[in-house]
């Protein structure tokens, strides 16, 4: 047991009870954010005279010098320490005595930790964020190379209207295109730095919080220091976000178990990623797929898990809070795991695209553009839409699509077919017709796929350089 508050107590704490409130197996995490965080207010104490210079010299360096051995291995993070912020004061007093027992001058671990924890979720951000654009540009190539794949779109999971597997990818572009939105726009609020809050109520010295806000990146310091400690908005946008993403690929993943089923055959999942059965010779299973889409549970649970722990808290800082720390790292992990996985596992999937076509010729895709067809040669639509409810029936019957009917059989049900049915049935036409922005026609696929090469090659996401400025430089 080693840890930070002993002065006021007259009993050892029971191991259970410290157990219960330690942190450090899971806050080791947040090293570098709190290393960081420490460089930044000791240059700061620095600066303003509350230590001398040569103080927050030696001690900057010693923070930076437990920082590459911890990240080198060579110095391990004691699970004996309450937190990682106990553990890395300990060690810089045990290597600067009385110079390092200052470190914690105008600090109270409530900010520090709302820190560490901005700076860790605000980096997380821009990985997912990088992430979301891999897949998009993974998307983006299957798109490219697929505006005349003809398969059929569903309502329903019904047969519904002819459409291309471009068409159908872009709706998933659209998707994580605001998954990627999402991120920056969380970002612009979340980055505000809270250290210098104190524990709730600022500190006595005269703290430039402007300054550390600066070195650490963010736009500026938070300007209420009782939420600044206790806000934890920023961890639920994020989780919201998360959520979403993997909402949008359970649906994703969804689709490809249906596509890849015995009975679609639309897509075949590589076998580097798919798994057999220990019984069934003959298995290919969809695990990663199943496992993406299962996983979305995980990364809702811990969207609802926090919103329930923050709802009761009174102001400022409970340690209630401490719970936001495993279920969003581990939130974290499953949406970036799961981004990956899938990536690689569409990147690597093999379309079928006669089976998709022939799916959309028989499933009576092209029934509304019958339909049309009537109504351009003067039918009524509510009358075409009759006659063509016959028509489908008479194919089903005899197991035969619109199209392979003869013009015989047509006259029999309405004499305005003429010979010019044949094209206007056809899926491509079908398709091809659809020319409306968003619609699925070739021409209008390719200034949407053009549009999106254009916001690969530009969107970047805001100065996500923070991460290499922070501790190598020496302003
Ligand atoms: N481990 C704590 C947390 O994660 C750090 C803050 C501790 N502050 C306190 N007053 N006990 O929230």
């Amino acid at each position: 047991m080693a840890q930070l508050w002993g002065g006021r107590f007259t009993k050892e704490t029971d191991q259970l009870v410290y157990n219960f409130n330690a942190s450090i197996s899971f806050d080791k995490k947040l090293y570098r954010q709190d290393i960081e965080g420490s460089i930044a207010h000791v240059k700061m104490l620095g600066r303003q005279g509350i230590l001398t210079s040569e103080e927050a010299l030696e001690m900057s360096a010693e923070l930076k010098k437990i920082l590459s051995e911890v990240e080198s291995g060579s110095l391990k993070i004691s699970d004996e320490y309450e937190d990682i912020h106990s553990f890395v004061e300990a060690v810089l007093i045990g290597r600067l005595g009385d110079t390092g027992k200052k470190l914690h001058t105008g600090r109270s671990r409530n900010d520090q930790v709302a820190l560490d924890m901005r700076m860790y979720t605000r980096m997380e951000a821009a990985h997912t964020d990088g992430l979301l654009k891999e897949l998009l540009e993974t998307i983006l190539t299957i798109m490219k190379a697929h505006t005349e794949t003809i398969m059929p779109g569903f309502t329903h999971l019904q047969k519904a209207q002819p459409i291309t597997l471009a068409h159908h990818m872009g709706a998933y572009f659209e998707m994580f295109r605001r998954d990627r939105l999402r991120m920056r726009d969380l970002y612009e609020r979340m980055n505000y730095c809270p250290l210098g809050s104190g524990a709730l109520a600022g500190t006595t010295y005269p703290l430039d919080r402007a300054y550390t806000a600066g070195l650490l990146g963010f736009y500026g310091p938070t300007l209420n220091s009782m939420d600044g400690v206790s806000d934890r908005d920023y961890i639920l946008e994020y989780l919201s976000a998360l959520s979403t993403i993997m909402m949008h690929l359970s649906r994703f993943s969804e689709e490809i178990i249906i596509w890849n089923s015995n009975e679609y055959q639309f897509v075949e999942i590589d076998d580097g990623y798919s798994t057999g059965s220990s019984i069934m010779p003959q298995k290919k299973n969809p695990d990663i797929a199943e496992l993406v889409r299962g996983k979305a549970g995980r990364v809702y649970g811990a969207l609802v898990s926090l919103l329930t722990t923050m709802k009761g808290i009174p102001l400022a800082y409970n340690k209630d809070m401490q719970e936001d720390k495993e279920l969003t790292f581990d939130a974290i992990d499953t949406a970036k795991g799961c981004l990956a996985l899938f990536n690689g596992m569409l990147a690597t999937i093999r379309f079928h695209k006669e089976r998709m076509r022939s799916s959309a010729a028989l499933g009576f895709t092209n029934a509304t553009d019958a339909a049309d067809y009537l109504v351009n040669h003067g039918v009524p639509f509510r009358d075409a839409h009759g006659i063509i409810g016959q028509i489908v029936l008479y194919c089903i019957d005899k197991g035969i699509s619109i199209d392979e009917m003869s013009l015989d059989e047509l006259h029999a049900v309405s004499p305005v077919f003429k010979e010019d049915i044949y094209e206007a049935v056809s899926m491509e036409i079908c398709v091809n017709k659809r020319l409306t922005v968003g619609a699925p026609a070739k021409e209008a696929m390719e200034s949407v796929i053009t549009a999106y090469e254009q916001y690969l090659a530009e969107s970047k996401f805001p100065e996500s350089d923070w991460e290499e400025k922070l501790v190598g430089d020496d302003r």
